[in-house]
């Protein structure tokens, strides 16, 4: 007997159907509920609304629990690579050896862009956003590879244009910094591996080829792991919502990677660097800036911190805590903003106004001074996120398709004027 929700509403009552997820998670169905009872439930910003049954990734936030696929987070973030990962949260399950070589031939071969796609950035402003370009530039890719625009989940080549996807993305990124700086374009090198094919197509220059550096290079895939999905967020949702009308992938994408753009998801981690050198160069104790958080008539929030499923530590906020002071110790170096943002988290745990709003530091918090000891500039802090993010942003895409999930087109409360004649401009 599968368990029920009774509503009682306008006189008349309604039984609805509860469902429990693997992790025994409950909701209450409502696809029914508009056509039974002319009724429909609002929840700004869906803090209270499942948009859809996944099999991808599992947060629970009471718990600071994140697994992907099942693994917990804590245990693949350091032993994973993120290829691994990317074949893991599109398809499922962890690669064997031969699935993940032939997943690593596919992104080689496609790094590579086209010339004409490669003169587009020579027309672009030096100082353009990076996820500006980035999202110009994914819609722009079909133009030169139109199959990819005919593609779904199951056959159609949708594992060439993922791939294709997730490599072509890696090397749009590192042409918007290299055109940033004026330098010529670093061909991607087939022969290096996800990450150090990245750094050596940021870094390399004609005098000094990038030299692989496995500490850097691990710290990369770790950043690039940690941010790799995270349930229905904000960008996650919003690549749903495209894909649902059918469009293609990388137009899908490019949509996510709008919506990750705003300070108050994926920008956050250039908004936490800029906060940490404000309170480093202004001379201001740091409980001028707890209170300016706090203070009802400032916008101002203490970028990093808070979640809307996280009310407990945010895992990844914590993994890349502890590996920080390693990696700055690796690379002999010393980060004067790491030890504000300690102090920072330290004092937000003794106060009452974090406690009682279950603030906590989330993955944006540390994630941008671990780009900043690898050398990543900060106007590109956002683009990493948007890499780590693509296999989840895909994944989300593929299983919708399977799911044949229906258009997104939600309700809404009508509160404007009601029905009235037109009057002419002369009598206005
Ligand atoms: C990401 O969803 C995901 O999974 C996202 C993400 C992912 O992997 O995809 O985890 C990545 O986007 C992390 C979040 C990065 N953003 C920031 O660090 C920006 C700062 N944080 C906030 O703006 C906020 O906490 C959000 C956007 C993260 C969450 O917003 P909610 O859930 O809508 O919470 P809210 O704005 O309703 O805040 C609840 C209360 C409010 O106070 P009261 O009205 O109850 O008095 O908490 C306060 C807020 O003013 N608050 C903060 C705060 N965050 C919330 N006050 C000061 N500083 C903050 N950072």
């Amino acid at each position: 007997m599968s368990e029920k929700a009774t509503l009682t509403v306008g006189g008349a009552s309604y039984e609805l159907d509860v469902t429990t997820g693997s992790e025994n998670e409950k909701c209450i169905d409502i696809q029914q509920l508009r056509a039974q009872s002319g009724y429909i439930t609002m929840d700004p910003g869906f803090g209270n609304t499942g948009s859809c049954y996944s099999d991808i990734t599992y947060v629970d936030g009471a718990k600071g629990i994140l697994h992907y696929r099942g693994y917990p987070i804590e245990e693949i973030a350091e032993k994973a690579s993120f290829v691994e990962i990317c074949s893991l949260l599109i398809y499922g399950e962890l690669p064997d050896a031969e699935t993940l070589s032939k997943f690593q031939d596919a992104l080689a071969e496609h790094a590579p862009l086209h010339t004409n796609l490669e003169h587009h950035f020579s027309g672009l402003p030096t100082a353009s956003p990076p996820m500006a370009i980035l999202s110009a530039m994914l819609n722009l890719v079909s133009c030169f590879h139109p199959d990819v625009l005919e593609v779904y989940s199951e056959g159609h080549g949708f594992d060439r244009t993922a791939a294709l996807l997730l490599s072509k993305v890696r090397t749009i990124a590192a042409y918007s910094y290299r055109m940033s700086v004026g330098k010529p374009f670093n061909q991607p090198n087939p022969n290096l591996n996800y990450c150090a094919n990245f750094l050596h197509m940021m870094f390399s220059d004609p005098y000094r080829e990038y030299v692989p550096n496995p500490v850097i290079e691990k710290a990369l895939s770790l950043f690039l792991v940690l941010h790799a999905d995270h349930e229905q967020n904000c960008s996650t949702s919003t690549v749903r919502a495209v894909a649902s009308s059918r469009a293609n992938l990388f137009s899908s994408i490019a949509s996510g990677v709008c919506a990750l753009w705003g300070p108050l998801h994926g920008g956050a981690n250039i908004g936490v660097i800029r906060m940490l050198e404000d309170i480093k160069s202004s001379g201001r104790p740091i409980d001028h800036y707890l209170e300016k958080a706090k203070d009802k008539d400032s916008d101002y929030r203490l970028m990093g911190f808070g979640h809307r499923v996280y009310k407990n530590f945010d895992p990844r906020s914590r993994i890349l805590k502890n590996r920080l002071d390693e990696l700055l110790a690796e690379l002999n170096k010393k980060d004067p903003l790491l030890d504000i943002a300690l102090e920072l988290e330290e004092k937000t745990l003794k106060d009452e106004y974090f406690i009682s709003r279950k603030l906590y530091p989330n993955v944006d918090f540390y994630s941008g001074l671990l780009l900043r000891a690898i050398g990543i500039p900060l106007d590109m802090y956002t683009v990493m996120f948007a890499l780590g993010r693509m296999p989840g942003w895909i994944a989300n895409w593929r299983e919708l398709h399977d799911q044949r999930l229906r258009i997104t087109r939600p309700r809404q409360i009508y509160t404007g004027s009601q029905e009235r004649s037109f009057v002419p401009l002369e009598k206005r």
